[in-house]
């Protein structure tokens, strides 16, 4: 009954997606839970490269089961151009499951997400504005709409009404806009019916089926544990859990079940958006880091902020999310440096702190402490085991797997499938 959750320790942009598809082979089911099409995956399968953000990357593994959990949003008509694309390119969907409990994200989501960024000016989240937020505030808010509301249209234009009669209020009177009109969204949301009819099932049971017959289900989470809207950097966070109690509300699968926890853990560390970053670099290595690691968001086109290794971070993340095993990405990136700093603990306000802070205003205070680890020059991405890592690059891993309280069980040395050092087998 191996179900495995793989979800980003840091604040996203990991490098997920190699991992998920590097499992891909052996997998039964990979399982989104949570986000929308906020996430970006690049996959890259021989020489062709794959931008997702919707579809689970087990998309492109031919034996395997992709879901979308009842914990996702989904934008219909960026499923229906995703699936587009990936057909054009010879890809097989057909086997794409949805869970018709799952929230679409409706036109209207996308407005208040983008108008509301816009009103707080400079206080904003830095959204990826693709309605994320404002359709799980209607989740919770229960005006949400879901995907089984698209197969009976008097209910669909009943909720529509509800969702809109508030946000009218809001969009004319507050943010000076328009009104949207119901008959105008409820004919778009049923002209989407018919095409997503195939895919939508009963994903609750069909997974705790799999799993009661021993196949290998592995649940994907988007963005990262630092954007976690309980355990994140509040309010500069995603709407979602990605920690990993999320994959049990987001697929309906128990506690139980989970046999292992693994934190995707880039090498160096990355964001988007605004919020508090403790190691965050303005200088000629932040840009180094940007350029040589290519960090551009896939699904904003923004650069990312960049900065060392923050093990104060990573093992904020090993605990709230009890992971059982790290996958230590883009280690080829830092290449070349005579050394490599790493964040060790925090300065705040004149103490030393080792553990992330709960609190918010002492978070934003903190000062990162570092600890000099010798560099490498040798070109790392054919390496192949760990022994083929020059001693420095070795060390450099066993310091962060120390510090990090989780073995680091795979390496990424490359953007390439292949370009992985496996140490101990996730399965
Ligand atoms: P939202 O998810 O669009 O509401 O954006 C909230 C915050 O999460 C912003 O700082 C985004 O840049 C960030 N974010 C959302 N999705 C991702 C992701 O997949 N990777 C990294 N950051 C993300």
């Amino acid at each position: 009954m191996p179900a495995l959750v793989l979800l980003g320790a840091q604040w996203g942009d990991e490098g997920k997606g190699k991992a998920t598809d590097l499992l891909g082979g052996s997998v039964d089911y990979v399982v989104r839970y949570q986000g929308g099409n906020n996430a970006g995956h690049t996959v890259v399968v021989g020489d062709q490269k794959y931008a997702l953000h919707l579809l689970p990357s087990g998309i492109l593994s031919p034996g395997c089961t992709p879901v979308i959990g009842n914990g996702v949003v989904v934008d219909p008509s960026v499923l229906f151009s995703e699936l587009n694309g990936l057909n054009d390119r010879g890809v097989d969907t057909s086997k794409l499951l949805i869970s018709g409990n799952a929230h679409i994200i409706t036109p209207y989501n996308v407005t208040v997400d983008k108008v509301t960024e816009r009103f707080l000016g400079k206080r904003k989240i830095g959204t990826t504005g693709r309605g994320i937020g404002p359709t799980y505030a209607d989740k919770i808010n229960r005006v949400g709409i879901r995907i089984q509301d698209l197969y009976d249209e008097s209910i669909l234009t009943q909720k529509v009404e509800a969702a809109l009669d508030g946000k009218n209020q809001l969009l004319t009177k507050v943010f000076n806009r328009r009104a949207i009109e119901v008959g105008q969204v409820v004919e778009e949301l049923l002209g989407y019916a018919d095409r997503l009819k195939p895919y939508v099932a009963d994903t609750v049971l069909v997974l705790n089926q799999a799993l009661e017959q021993d196949k290998v289900v592995l649940f994907e989470g988007g963005q990262g544990t630092l954007l976690d809207i309980d355990h994140g950097t509040y309010p500069f966070v995603t709407s979602s859990n990605p920690t990993a109690g999320g994959a049990c509300t987001g697929a309906g699968v128990g506690p139980t079940k989970i046999s292992r926890v693994i934190g995707i853990l880039k090498a160096y560390t990355t964001r988007v958006g605004s919020g508090p970053f403790p190691t965050e670099l303005f200088d000629e290595d932040g840009d180094a880091l940007r350029r040589i690691g290519g960090e551009r968001g896939v699904t904003t086109g923004r650069d990312r902020r960049c900065g060392w290794f923050d093990a104060v971070i990573a093992r904020y993340a090993t605990r709230v999310n009890g992971l059982t095993d790290f996958f230590l990405t883009k280690l080829d990136v830092l290449t070349g440096w005579e050394q490599i700093p790493v964040c060790v603990a925090y300065e705040i306000d004149g103490r030393r702190v080792e553990e992330l802070p709960y609190s918010q205003t002492d978070f934003h205070h903190a000062k990162p402490v570092y600890e000099y680890l010798p560099g490498w020059s040798e070109d790392i991405t054919k390496a192949k085991s760990f022994s083929d890592l020059p001693k420095n690059a070795q060390d450099y891993v066993k310091a962060l797997e120390e510090m990090s309280g989780a073995p680091i069980s795979a390496i990424g040395v490359g953007p390439g499938r292949d370009e992985t050092i496996e140490i101990n087998s996730f399965l």
